[in-house]
């Protein structure tokens, strides 16, 4: 195995290997998953895809395989990805005093969603939570270890999510605090019991309903959309404020944030929302 140097790049490891074309063209980033390092390749250098992935296993001795992603889709947001070095796709990943494992060619974790994951880690304290879209435990693991809510309703539908979320909640020690429930959260969201209600999900504007009502009055919703640059923040808000009114339920917008970029002109959006 050769040795990386702290100044060698990705493109040093290849120079020889690769024609000066294909070397531009090389990713310039990468995500790493616990051991896992996740990349993206432009189509014409995937002929070069192995010998990409051997570089970058160097690059990163500690870790054990490396996946190329072609796109994540579908209801349960699945990755599309193929393992292109090493061996091995389940793996734990630290972060902000969290433990997730996951396995990483079936289940999808975002690098852009660092900064509203570490946001939810500061809310909650002594209040019942609902996250309606949980996945593996994205937003209720850290609320639980950092806020210590009274209790967390965690509903995934993808049973492969929800094994996982189940092994979260025992990794991080937060059994009292997380109640897992496998099913649609169209008919597993509680009614009137929560403080706050997290909706994660692309899909979640069907689900509003579901969400406002699982609050008391007073209670905070937390509503992500995916919404094109010009309707940013105006549909969200509309569509959040005729779910209430249609339920007989006053809503007072608190704060409107961008998640991250989601595609080009469409932004992940979060709206946070009091509801009455
Ligand atoms: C992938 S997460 C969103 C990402 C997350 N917010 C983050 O920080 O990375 C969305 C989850 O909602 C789940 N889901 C989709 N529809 C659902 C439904 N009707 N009821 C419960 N869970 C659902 C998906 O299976 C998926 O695990």
């Amino acid at each position: 195995m050769i040795e990386t140097q702290a100044h060698t790049t990705l493109s040093d490891l290849l120079a020889g290997k690769l024609s000066k074309k294909e070397l531009k063209l090389l990713p310039k980033g990468w995500q790493i998953l616990g051991d896992i390092i996740i990349v993206s390749i432009p189509p014409r250098l995937e002929i070069r895809k192995c010998v990409i992935g051997e570089a970058l296993l160097r690059f990163y001795p500690r870790c054990k395989a490396v996946l190329m992603i072609k796109r994540i889709s579908g209801p349960y947001r699945e990755p599309d990805v193929e393992v292109i070095a090493g061996s091995g796709t389940e793996t734990t990943h630290k972060e902000n005093g969290c433990r997730f494992k996951l396995d990483a060619s079936k289940i999808m974790f975002s690098p852009g969603n660092l900064d509203e994951r570490k946001r939810m880690s500061k809310l909650g304290k002594d209040e019942v939570i609902v996250d309606m879209f949980a996945g593996i435990g994205y937003f209720s693991i850290p609320m639980a270890v950092h806020s210590r809510p009274e209790r967390i309703i965690a509903i995934e539908v993808n049973p492969l999510a929800y094994r996982y979320l189940c092994e979260n909640v025992k990794l991080n020690k937060v059994e009292d605090i997380i109640s897992p429930i496998h099913g649609d959260c169209a008919i597993k969201t509680p009614v009137g019991i929560a403080d706050r209600a997290i909706m994660g999900n692309f899909e979640a504007s069907h689900y509003l309903a579901h969400g406002i009502n699982a609050l008391k009055s007073g209670g905070i919703l937390h509503y992500h959309e995916t919404t094109p640059e010009k309707l940013v923040f105006s549909r969200p808000i509309k569509r959040i404020t005729s779910a209430a009114n249609e339920l007989g339920r006053a809503l007072k917008v608190q704060r409107c944030r961008k998640v991250k970029k989601y595609s080009p002109g469409v932004w992940h959006v979060v709206v946070d929302a009091q509801v009455f």
